[in-house]
């Protein structure tokens, strides 16, 4: 049964019905109710009152149209879910006397509290979809009803944006209360909420002043989860209590790497991993953040399974160094350092309908089928992650239109000496006027980006940022052009063939791919960043491996890829390498 588009229990309905019945005012109500359950503002004006009063009498039966709930991060806690991690609390001797429930949904943590906690005083939760503070509430009413001797802490369900809610209230009010804050935050991040025009976004939307870059680059993507956990740090750090969230690993990441410079003082960190496809049928990678405040600042999480318990691994800040595996990080931490060549991100055109062609019988066919004239100056071979599959790469099944060799140059030389090209890209000149990405604002026609002098080396190391595999590819000329690849790739780029195979057979080691496995997080979004392979230092990893291992590497790739590599230049490659750490290199 639904009221106010909330859930109903047959149990509430009827108690309602008669009880507003008795009560004169929507005043009389809300002091009657407290009374009774010790349940704050339960009519937040009179309105509520009147209308819930005519609605519990006419009982709406029928089926309530759905809103789009995807800006609000949606996902509700099962029953079953939030009565499992309040017993894990329970075991871990936690009784906590003061609750909030940021976020409070339907309710269904605010329940599983009240049916196993006996000291709770208050509970606060928040909310800002009214139907489901209607529905907390007639749940706490209907658990009440069939409890009537449980204890009844003072509750207060406030319907509001948690983002306007003054947490720093509720922190002066309590004293040495043991303090929980317990719930699931919205699993929704900014950008997503950017590209639904949505405002459920803290008041200061930068909320990690990252730059315009960051925001391009994807760095500046983050959970609106992560500045709700945040935000509550800043408040309840210093009360005695804990912290339990269902979060996005990505989000419980990103709490324990700030620490580093926020420093907040939790401690005991902990991750509890979830089953995220069983418990909210969602392909996302989640888990229950779990941390005692009120301690000295940790910086590193244990990482366990929810269900058995069973430790997984810490991850967290060695020194200066954040790692996802400490203990494997140990085993290869000495070739953590800077990499001498500056690992490069690959083009972005967000164009693909027009820029990416393929080759057929002597003419380009783009993704829409249109055979296309173009002149050949312009076009290079293209690459993209899912390209990346072997370890050295001749050749290409698409092609791009490289339409400037540096950001923001100038596209109109494209007119006079490519006349077929220009023609080409102006016919299809609104598929570029929709590009969404501010980047291109007031750039010239055509323009690209991920593109300079570094683009052009003939000879790349390449791995894709986007998928789990440690693996790096050799990328060679094409009919002596470069080939270029997509934003979705990293590259380093060398004018020597050799140094470029030496370097790959350096980042296809073994103590490479241990070392890369120990730093990076699978579930990533992208596993490897410029940031990552910046850490990787060639100087100390060529000096873990052998000559021989490395001659032996050279014949094997030799005789498999018909190449004419010899090991006559490594000491000059090893050499080459070392005046980076001082910038000097000019390899580039
Ligand atoms: C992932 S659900 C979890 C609900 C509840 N905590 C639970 O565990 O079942 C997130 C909840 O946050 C609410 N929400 C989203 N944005 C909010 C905001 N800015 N302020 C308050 N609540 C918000 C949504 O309506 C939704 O009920």
């Amino acid at each position: 049964m639904r009221v106010f588009e909330a859930n109903i229990s047959l149990q509430v309905c009827a108690f309602l019905k008669d009880f507003l019945n008795n009560s004169s005012s929507f005043e009389n109500a809300n002091q009657k109710i407290l009374d009774a359950f010790s349940i704050n503002r339960f009519f937040e004006n009179s309105d509520d009152f009147q209308v819930l009063k005519k609605s519990v009498s006419l009982v709406d039966t029928s089926s309530v149209e759905e809103f789009d709930r995807s800006e609000y991060g949606d996902f509700q806690t099962n029953k079953d879910l939030a009565n499992k991690v309040v017993q894990h609390l329970i075991k871990k001797d936690i009784s906590p006397e003061i609750v909030i429930e940021p976020t409070c949904g339907k309710g269904n943590f605010i329940i599983a509290l009240l049916s196993n906690f006996k000291a709770i005083k208050k509970v606060y939760g928040i909310e800002i979809y009214k139907p489901y503070v209607w529905e907390t509430k007639f749940s706490i009413l209907d658990f009440l009803l069939s409890n009537p001797d449980s204890n009844k802490p003072e509750i207060t369900i406030t319907h509001c944006n948690v983002f306007d809610f003054d947490f720093k209230d509720i922190s002066k009010q309590i004293q040495l209360e043991k303090l929980l804050i317990i719930g699931n935050p919205p699993w929704v991040t900014n950008s997503k909420l950017g590209s639904l025009n949505s405002s459920n976004l803290p008041s200061k939307s930068n909320f990690k002043n990252q730059n315009g870059l960051d925001a391009m680059t994807g760095k500046g993507n983050f959970d609106i989860a992560e500045s709700i956990s945040l935000m509550l740090l800043d408040a309840f750090q210093n009360h005695n209590g804990s912290l339990a969230l269902l979060v996005k690993n990505s989000v419980v990441k990103n709490i324990v790497f700030d620490q580093k410079d926020k420093r907040y003082r939790v401690g005991e960190i902990e991750k509890y991993c979830i089953d995220s496809k069983k418990e909210f049928n969602v392909s996302v990678e989640a888990a229950l953040l779990y941390c005692q405040l009120n301690l000295a600042p940790s910086f590193e999480c244990d990482e366990f399974d929810f269900y058995s318990l069973s430790k997984k691994i810490s991850f967290g800040w060695l020194n200066s160094k954040f790692v996802s595996n400490l203990a494997d990080y140990n085993q290869t931490k000495e070739i953590d350092g800077v990499c001498p060549f500056e690992w490069r991100q690959g083009i972005k055109h967000d164009c693909s309908a027009i820029m990416e062609l393929e080759r057929v019988n002597g003419h380009f066919v783009n993704n829409q089928s249109d055979e296309i004239k173009l002149e050949e100056d312009l076009v290079y071979g293209f690459l993209k992650s899912s390209d990346l599959k072997n370890a050295v790469i001749k050749s290409t099944r698409k092609h791009t239109i490289i339409t400037q060799t540096k950001v923001g140059q100038e596209t109109l030389y494209i007119q006079h000496l490519y006349p077929d090209t220009y023609s080409y890209l102006m016919k299809n000149i609104s598929n570029f006027k929709a590009r969404k990405s501010s980047i291109y604002k007031g750039k010239p026609l055509f323009s690209i980006f991920g593109i300079g002098d570094y683009s052009f080396k003939p000879y790349k190391v390449a791995i894709s940022g986007l998928y789990k595999t440690y693996h790096f590819s050799l990328v060679l000329p094409q009919n002596n052009k470069p080939i270029m690849l997509d934003d979705t790739c990293y590259f380093i780029g060398f004018d020597k063939i050799e140094y470029a195979v030496y370097s790959l057979i350096l980042l296809n080691s073994s103590k490479t791919e241990a070392f890369l496995k120990s730093i990076t997080f699978s579930d990533a979004k992208r596993v490897f960043t410029k940031d990552i392979l910046m850490r990787l230092d060639l100087v100390n990893l060529a000096n873990t491996i052998s000559r021989f291992e490395v001659e032996t590497q050279i014949i094997n790739l030799n005789a498999k890829y018909n190449l004419d590599i010899s090991i006559s230049q490594w000491d000059s490659f090893i050499n080459d390498m070392k005046p980076m750490k001082e910038n000097q290199l000019t390899l580039f």
